[in-house]
């Protein structure tokens, strides 16, 4: 398969590579599956397709400028996955079978892993579905957990120049007592009319409120909402917030930059204070908003028409580690040799 990198999508972008499966039956997670079919055989009143229970995540294996392959984070990605697990009341995966399904499945995967010079990556994709055939709403000890690998660009094609975002208060995306905080499909699901709306609309982003007073800034889209302001680096706090890694990666570089870094409720009034705004997340990585649009007042608040210094900055620190131009002293990536 040819790929032109330069223009690859973040999209399931086929390449016959190889993916894994293993199967929770009995208390016990079976042996590893490898195959290169792309479906699941799943019954149709399995607990994944009728409630939902399904937990995902997303990250990213680069090629580095000294040819060696670094996956980012895979630990704190396998961590997620488990407090997802949890609230789903799906079987858990380790961290160490979690790290070394993903590992394993970049080695099957390294002839698709785009070249350095691209902007594209391996996107990892670990999911973790219910597979009990059920009518009853309860949990069950039954389910799947596969891992595939896809070549992918940026998630807004636009990659580091700015997008327009409309703030959202007609759909929540979770609750604070909800599965915001956990990366599970039902979250995605909760968002998808108001995604296409504001798409309708030409936007490429929703910004969300939260569910009580719609008042207070949620996330951006699929990726968590920053801010720069007067040295600070300022991302909101809520309990149905994805606690994103990419987020907390750019809270420790801007903090070793000399920035406060202050994770709080963000009230919209504050947005027109912001001197850069953007929208972070693996796929993602730092997307800039340009434009924030409310549609409740008319207002536009116009940001930028070319990325600004700061989040220019923490994208090209971020992306030296993860490309091995610069050292890793966090120990973020997992080398896949
Ligand atoms: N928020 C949501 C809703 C997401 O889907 C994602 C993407 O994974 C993020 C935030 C960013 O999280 P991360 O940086 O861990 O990819
Ligand atoms: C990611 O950024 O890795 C994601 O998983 C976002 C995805 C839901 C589109």
């Amino acid at each position: 398969m040819e790929f032109n990198w330069d223009e690859l999508g973040f999209d399931f972008n086929p390449t016959g590579g190889e993916n894994v499966r293993y199967y929770f039956k009995n208390g016990a997670w079976g042996e590893a599956q490898y195959t290169t079919d792309e479906y699941i055989p799943v019954h149709m009143s399995s607990a994944c397709l009728n409630y939902g229970l399904q937990a995902f995540e997303g990250l990213k294996a680069f090629r580095g400028v000294d040819g060696r392959v670094r996956l980012f984070r895979p630990h704190a990605h396998a961590q997620r996955m488990a407090a997802g697990a949890k609230k789903l009341c799906l079987p858990m995966v380790s961290e160490d079978m979690f790290v070394e399904s993903c590992v394993d499945i970049v080695r099957r995967n390294i002839d698709f892993l785009p070249p350095y010079e691209s902007r594209a990556a391996l996107y990892v994709r670990p999911v973790l579905f219910g597979t009990k055939p059920c009518l009853t709403v309860k949990a069950y000890n039954e389910a799947g957990f596969c891992v595939f690998a896809t070549p992918a660009g940026p998630y807004f094609k636009e990659g580091i120049l700015p997008i327009d975002a409309i703030i959202n208060r007609n759909q929540d995306r979770s609750a604070p007592l909800g599965t915001g905080d956990v990366k599970v499909g039902g979250n995605y699901a909760s968002s998808m009319l108001s995604c296409q709306e504001a798409h309708d609309l030409g936007y490429k982003a929703v910004l969300y409120t939260e569910s009580v007073h719609h008042r207070y800034i949620e996330e951006c889209g699929a990726a968590n909402f920053i801010a720069i302001k007067n040295g600070r680096y300022i991302t909101p706090k809520s309990p149905s917030i994805l606690p994103s890694i990419t987020n907390s990666s750019l809270r420790q570089l801007a903090e070793d930059k000399g920035f406060i870094v202050e994770q709080r409720p963000i009230d919209l009034e504050e947005l027109p204070t912001f001197e850069e705004c953007g929208a972070c997340g693996t796929g993602a990585i730092i997307t800039p908003l340009g434009n924030v649009f409310d549609p409740e007042t008319g207002k536009n608040i116009h940001y930028c028409d070319e990325t600004g210094p700061v989040l220019l900055d923490l994208y090209n620190t971020l992306q030296d580690i993860q490309y091995g131009r610069k050292e890793d002293k966090f120990g973020w990536t997992v080398l896949v040799e």
